[in-house]
């Protein structure tokens, strides 16, 4: 898929991966991304100056009906769709925790994404080429025990990936998933420093830039730094990747 002359649309763009995607894209395809915080959305927009901004929860299937009526008149033409947005939290399931509290990553990470599809899907079939690209993770492989629901989804995540390109084969729409794995991105934030200090983590811009080579070579599951050995290992050696993740 060539990486030029796009109108691409970035779930969660005002930070991390998601900004970085905007950046590195944006002097060659018309970027549109969103978010939840304003202000953060017009920080964005104020550096990359070429991008346009929104305000949409993925989470809320209203925000997600708004934003594509805005889109399919204001950008009839769009043809990429990154479902980029997530959430982690750390869990602890011997805490009490309340459900919205439990089930706030379901609805970004894995419900969000479906909506998403769901509801974009007719535009980008119009289109003569076209893709949706979902962010998962190399988590997606082997769960780290200490953030249990943030993989849950996105294991299903990758599941529901690989059914949509079968779905989906016989259309203009090419489905691409990124799988990082650790990357310098305010998600990290949630974590401390003795437990980052475990993972090899690379900038966002590295990530990016390997993504973006591999999306133009035509790449449909992209794994960057531990993914592919995550991927590997959880084939070949399940429960020693396990216990490896969560020393
Ligand atoms: N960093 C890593 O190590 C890593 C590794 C593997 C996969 N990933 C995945 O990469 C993706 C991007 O994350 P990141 O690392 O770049 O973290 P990030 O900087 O925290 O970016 C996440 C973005 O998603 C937005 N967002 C969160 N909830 C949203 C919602 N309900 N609706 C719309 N936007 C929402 C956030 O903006 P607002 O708060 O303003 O809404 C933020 O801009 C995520 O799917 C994450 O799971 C990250």
């Amino acid at each position: 898929m060539r990486m030029e002359n796009n109108t691409i649309l970035i779930t969660g763009g005002a930070s991390g991966i998601g900004y970085e995607l905007a950046k590195q894209l944006c002097e060659k395809n018309t970027v549109i991304i969103t978010g939840r915080n304003q202000a953060r959305l017009e920080k964005a927009k104020h550096e990359l100056k070429n991008i346009h901004i929104f305000k949409s929860d993925v989470a809320d299937p209203q925000e997600i009906v708004a934003l594509y009526e805005m889109i399919s008149k204001s950008f009839p033409r769009l043809n990429i769709l990154i479902n980029n947005a997530g959430i982690s939290k750390k869990i602890n399931m011997h805490d009490e925790h309340d459900f919205i509290h439990l089930t706030q990553e379901i609805n970004t990470n894995l419900s969000g994404v479906i909506y998403m599809c769901n509801q974009f899907l007719p535009l980008l079939k119009r289109q003569k080429t076209a893709a949706i690209i979902n962010v998962s993770s190399a988590l997606a492989f082997v769960p780290l025990s200490i953030t249990p629901v943030y993989c849950a989804t996105k294991a299903a995540l990758h599941s529901f990936t690989r059914s949509l390109r079968i779905q989906l084969k016989n259309t203009p729409i090419k489905v691409i998933e990124l799988m990082p794995a650790g990357t310098e991105t305010p998600l990290l934030d949630e974590f401390e420093q003795s437990e980052k200090d475990k993972i090899p983590i690379m900038p966002a811009s590295q990530v990016v830039k390997i993504a973006i080579k591999k999306i133009g070579a035509g790449v449909v599951e992209i794994r960057t730094g531990q993914s592919n050995a995550l991927k590997m290992m959880s084939r070949i050696a399940p429960n020693f990747a396990l216990n490896m993740l969560n020393k």
